[in-house]
């Protein structure tokens, strides 16, 4: 496996073609692993360039809206087939950028593959509603019609997954795009344009800007000529779109943070819990909105799920995510690893019992890279910091508890509402959990991680409003609903007027 790449020079992609950002200002693409290996330098482009890509969103979209949605499918289909072609490739140079292991870089362009696929389908579906009018001789339909630009800005923590989760379902309903990638993670968007420009995307349906939130992501909001956003990353910053949309009244998704829970009752299959436990709260080194950050166990079992758990986080391999031995990799970058830092302080001063890691990994190897240990704090309140703030890294906070009753207002006890899960096997408490729960998605006897593309995705409270992606549940936002009345009676006919006379 080659270990390093010729660092290249990229440009934006606006109206079918390569183009330097006008500011001529770089960004580095460096690995978290190794920041020594610079695998690219990408525009940090600017308000100018946006606009440009803007207007050739805004001069693509009368043919791609007239396109029949079949024919859009067609090219979304051989975009499939090629990323199937380059899963492997991608996968490795997105573990290269991003730092998550090589499996689960995989799973990131499967999941790209499979949402590609998904809204490829419903390029002959997008199905409406026909109905009887209340009146003789008319009648009545819901057709879907696109919304016009669509501006899309994406994380760093599934490089290429997310932004199809929202290209895909925003072009198959006839939409133009423009994209702006987060900063830590341009390649894989770039190699996602790459495919779907060989699969035949006509030019200026997408548009890539490379750049930094408040150089190319901002001036998207602003823009009078994009009607729609599509967000995903803190709801810090969440906030600041919203508010940035309301005065031209964009339509606005918002994907925002989490702090997702685990319920593990007594009568779970622990061993089961504690393997899903560490997954969820682990994997992608804790760098999911649906990371299991914090895990609430009975008290009966708390003892002996502490043990166990602090021992299998304690054997997980910390490095490089090319490496097969590699459990976990680094944080995506400085920043991200001083918050971690910050939060484990945090959790000490509130008195929470750090039972492993706390601290980051510098020695050797590491010394290159952003790693942090697998941490793990036991005793937790619910009202800590560490209980209630989205941390985004290796950290999880044990909560015991005494009734199912409690675990379910500990749950709902924060002001986030992505995912949350229960081991059980008592399949009352099953059910009731899945009806309590103040979240989005709710798991049961599996950890908060893994949503399927098929199904809606999004939370509650400061996690959403109100949107959903992913699954056909994305049509409601990519496209407009549109009622059609027919009248072929040929006369004047009044609706809700009484007729009754006449
Ligand atoms: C995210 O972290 O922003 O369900 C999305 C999951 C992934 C998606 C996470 N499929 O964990």
């Amino acid at each position: 496996m080659p270990t390093s790449i010729a660092p290249a020079v990229f440009k934006n992609y606006i109206n079918g073609e390569w183009v330097e950002s006008r500011g001529g200002k770089m960004i580095e693409d460096r690995n978290p692993a190794d920041t020594s290996e610079l695998l690219g330098l990408f525009p940090a482009s600017s308000e100018v360039d946006v606009a440009f890509a803007v207007d050739a969103a805004k001069a693509a979209f009368p043919k791609w809206r007239l396109t029949p949605a079949p024919k859009r499918a067609e090219i979304l289909f051989r975009a499939a087939e090629i990323l199937i072609e380059r899963k492997d490739e991608y996968a490795v140079l997105m573990t290269r950028e991003m730092g998550k292991v090589l499996p689960e870089t995989r799973g990131d362009v499967q999941e790209a593959i499979d949402m590609t696929y998904l809204m490829a389908g419903e390029g002959r579906r997008q199905f409406g509603q026909t109905t009887p009018s209340e009146l003789p001789n008319k009648f009545a339909m819901s057709v879907r019609t696109p919304v016009g630009v669509a501006g899309l800005i994406t994380p760093w923590n599934f490089p290429m997954a997310i932004p199809s989760w929202k290209a895909m379902p925003a072009l198959i309903c006839g939409n133009t795009v423009v994209l702006k990638p987060a900063e830590d993670t341009p390649f894989s968007t770039y190699n996602l344009t790459q495919v779907l420009e060989e699969a035949g995307l006509p030019a200026g349906v997408l548009n890539v800007v490379f750049g930094e939130g408040p150089g190319a992501g901002s001036p998207l909001l602003t823009n009078p000529d994009v009607n729609l956003i599509s967000f995903t990353g803190s709801t810090e910053v969440g906030r600041i779109v919203s508010q940035a949309c309301a005065p031209t009244f964009k339509k606005c998704h918002l994907e925002m943070g989490g702090k997702n829970i685990i319920i593990v009752m007594d009568d779970a299959n622990l061993d089961l819990a504690i393997e899903g436990a560490i997954w969820g709260g682990f994997g992608t080194t804790g760098q999911r909105c649906t990371a299991a950050s914090r895990v609430a166990v009975h008290k009966k079992v708390y003892r002996e799920f502490v043990e166990k758990f602090v021992a299998r986080a304690k054997k997980l391999r910390v490095g490089d995510g090319l490496e097969p031995t590699t459990d976990m990799g680094p944080c995506i970058n400085e920043q991200q690893l001083k918050t971690v830092m910050r939060y484990v302080e945090i959790g000490k001063d509130e008195g929470a019992k750090l039972a492993t890691g706390g601290n980051r990994l510098d020695k050797g190897d590491y010394a290159k890279g952003w790693f942090h240990e697998p941490t793990v704090f036991t005793d937790c309140d619910p009202a800590m910091r560490i209980s209630q703030e989205e941390i985004f890294g290796p950290v999880v906070a044990l909560i015991p508890f005494e009734t199912f009753d409690d675990a379910i207002s500990i749950a709902n006890g924060v002001n986030y509402g992505l995912s949350a899960s229960i081991y059980t096997r008592n399949v009352n408490n099953a059910f009731r959990a899945q009806r309590d729960l103040e979240t989005g998605i709710v798991y049961v006897n599996a950890p908060t991680i893994g949503a399927e593309t098929h199904l809606p995705f999004g939370g509650t409270k400061n996690t959403g409003n109100g949107h959903r992606e992913s699954g056909v549940a994305a049509l409601d936002f990519y496209s407009d609903w549109k009622t059609v009345y027919i009248d072929y009676s040929d006369r004047l006919q009044r609706a809700q007027i009484d007729n009754t006379a006449g």
